[in-house]
């Protein structure tokens, strides 16, 4: 795993638009594999910046998210998809039918699933996969548990995350048990992963993801298999992680 350290969540947020903004501009037509959650926030300002500045279009771009919060609707200020609407879709040239995030309202998640993971297939892979990384050390919504899982599924939440979640509700009660997200098979079957943390409090998580066994119980560990991925990461995220 390649590491760009960075001092501080702005920086990592510039390294990670140019990355972004790099594979767009290498291939226009790129199919982005997109997270959300507040570690993206800062790179989908910058990726903004440089829409707005000419640098880049995402006219050609198709774009597939991690995951949905079961239960909420595209309306819903917490859903992921207004998530995305509000801090990137809307501001920038993408075509709003060239983006999937999966349909929290779904009556059939296990056959919205699968025919998510076939439009992925259909769209010829993931050509860069953004991710975040819990601080259970869970990417999208792959929780820790006993096994990895490869295909785009319904997932309960682990309490780790709903209390970590919380903070954008109204109170922990209103935070969804249940989201869909996407697979590890599609998140490793990306050509180039850029995976991105910020804070201390994910130093636990880096440092197990970085030099940890591969273990289920620390999904984000299964990158150490992908023979490209790139970790950008500020100074407090890095903390515990020896000699970076
Ligand atoms: P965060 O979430 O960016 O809001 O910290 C990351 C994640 O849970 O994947």
């Amino acid at each position: 795993m390649k590491i760009i350290k960075a001092k501080d969540y702005v920086e990592m947020s510039r390294k990670a638009a140019y990355y972004i903004a790099d594979q767009v501009l290498l291939k226009p037509n790129s199919v982005l594999g997109l997270a959300t959650g507040s570690t993206p926030l800062g790179t989908y300002q910058e990726l903004i910046q440089l829409y707005q500045n000419g640098e880049v279009s995402f006219n050609q771009v198709r774009s597939f998210n991690l995951d949905e919060y079961y239960s909420l609707g595209p309306d819903h200020p917490q859903s992921y998809r207004y998530f995305m609407d509000e801090n990137f879709f809307n501001h920038v040239d993408v075509q709003p039918e060239n983006t999937h995030v999966p349909d929290g309202l779904s009556p059939n998640p296990d056959a919205f699933s699968a025919d998510y993971d076939r439009q992925i297939t259909n769209a010829g892979g993931i050509d860069l996969q953004l991710l975040g990384i819990g601080s259970n050390g869970h990417i999208a919504f792959n929780e820790p548990g006993n096994v990895f899982i490869a295909q785009t599924r319904l997932v309960d939440l682990k309490e780790h995350t709903i209390e970590d979640n919380a903070r954008f509700f109204d109170s922990k009660d209103e935070v969804p048990r249940q989201a869909i997200t996407m697979g590890l098979k599609s998140i490793l079957g990306a050509k180039r992963i850029l995976i991105l943390a910020s804070g201390e409090n994910k130093a636990d998580a880096v440092k197990a993801m970085l030099e940890g066994p591969i273990d289920p119980n620390l999904p984000a560990s299964i990158l150490q298999l992908h023979p490209n991925v790139t970790l950008i990461a500020d100074e407090a995220a890095l903390s515990k992680a020896g000699n970076r």
